[in-house]
């Protein structure tokens, strides 16, 4: 059975934010690029904003399939650490950017970031941690 949006404070947090804002990918790489500088040339001049993209859509699919009923998109997370790590992104900067994710939602929610919403993503990115610390 579908959760409902209120039962779902990460799934809630992302509807919110849609309400907001049509497409967060500017917004998202605006902030990764300000906090983590050196992603900027990681990334290729050509065709990197659809690749920008679908990393985003894919990395929220994930989060939503982790926050909701495991049907296993989420394993793309254990499975990009090691893709990752072959493209020279250290660990750090690739959980860093879930919580990139996390703080542009904050920013967009404004009051409507509830403690709810905060202690649901708290605990998310701490699960996510313990699967990107699991060797490749
Ligand atoms: C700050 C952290 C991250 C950086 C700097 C980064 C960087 C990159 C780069 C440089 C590429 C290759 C682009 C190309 O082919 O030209 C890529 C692809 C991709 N990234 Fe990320 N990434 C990060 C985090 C993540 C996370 C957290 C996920 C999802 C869990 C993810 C999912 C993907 C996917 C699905 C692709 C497409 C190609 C593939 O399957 O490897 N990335 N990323």
């Amino acid at each position: 059975m579908l959760m409902s949006a209120s039962s779902n404070p990460i799934e809630e947090s992302f509807e919110l934010a849609a309400a907001r804002c049509a497409d967060l990918t500017p917004l998202v790489y605006q902030r990764l690029f300000d906090q983590h500088p050196e992603t900027r040339a990681m990334f290729r001049t050509q065709g990197s904003e659809l690749v920008k993209g679908s990393m985003l859509a894919l990395t929220i699919e994930a989060i939503l399939d982790l926050a909701g009923e495991r049907r296993g998109h989420f394993r793309l997370i254990a499975c990009e650490v090691s893709s990752h790590d072959a493209y020279g992104t250290p660990r750090e900067l690739f959980i860093a950017f879930f919580a990139v994710i996390r703080d542009t939602l904050c920013d967009l929610l404004g009051d409507e970031w509830s403690t709810d919403i905060a202690q649901a993503w708290d605990a998310l990115l701490i699960e996510i941690d313990a699967f990107a610390a699991v060797p490749a």
